[in-house]
């Protein structure tokens, strides 16, 4: 069993992009997975939507949940799914926090663009109120949307700007900004599943799945 949170306070990052991936690539690994989408915005939902109007299969489950009964609700249901996937809006919500509550790891993409101290900051409070409460919550740092110019040094950056915070850890993953996560977004497909596919976005997805579920 497994409780996954993306969340984060600023949008756009690719929280809702991820989301759905892991989702799809949990469940082509057989695992009974179920997204939980807490966005009103619902582009998880949307996605799932797609998904099943195309017939594509294994198929995501997905349902929305919004409001106070958020903690009790995932409670529930990790008693009935192999794993939870929950995507948060970009926002400082009650659903955020109540996430953050239930899960038992966060990730928080950041784009390089966005990836200041004060943003940091901020999750780094969230996360450790929510440890006072939920001791064995971990949380990384994922960089999302990153540059493809080999040029351009953002890990380093991010590695020591990330020093400072002494709640969240920088995952050693990096997704970059592809159009084959735009394209999959579009059909309800992951970019493992895209045709003709872009092998750079399907191994590093890989990896951040790799990761996440680590021997689970
Ligand atoms: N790695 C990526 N490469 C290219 N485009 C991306 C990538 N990640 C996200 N996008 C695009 O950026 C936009 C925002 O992504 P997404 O909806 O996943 O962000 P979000 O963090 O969930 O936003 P919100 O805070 O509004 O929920 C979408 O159009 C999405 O297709
Ligand atoms: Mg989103």
């Amino acid at each position: 069993m497994s409780i996954l949170l993306i969340g984060g306070e600023k949008g756009g990052t690719g929280k809702t992009t991820l989301a759905v991936n892991l989702a799809a690539l949990r469940a082509l690994a057989g695992r009974d997975v179920l997204l939980i989408d807490t966005d009103i915005q619902a582009s998880a939902s949307y996605w799932a939507q797609s998904r099943d109007e195309a017939g594509t299969q294994p198929r995501v489950a997905c349902i929305q949940k919004f409001g106070k009964g958020l903690q009790t609700e995932v409670r529930d249901l990790a008693k009935r799914y192999q794993d939870l996937i929950i995507d948060a809006g970009g926002r400082d919500s009650l659903e955020l926090r109540a996430a953050l509550v239930a899960a038992e790891r966060v990730y928080i993409p950041i784009q390089p663009s966005q990836f200041d101290i004060w943003t940091l900051g901020r999750m780094d409070d969230l996360v450790k109120t929510a440890q006072g409460f939920n001791p064995d919550l971990r949380a990384w740092v994922v960089i999302s949307r990153a540059s493809t110019n080999p040029s351009v040094s953002e890990v380093a950056e991010a590695r020591s700007l990330l020093a400072d915070f002494e709640h969240l850890s920088l995952s050693p993953a990096v997704i970059r900004d592809r159009i084959a996560y735009r394209k999959a977004a579009r059909d309800g497909l992951s970019v493992e599943e895209l045709k003709p596919g872009d092998s750079k976005a399907a191994e590093e997805l890989r990896a951040l799945f790799r990761e996440v579920f680590d021997g689970e």
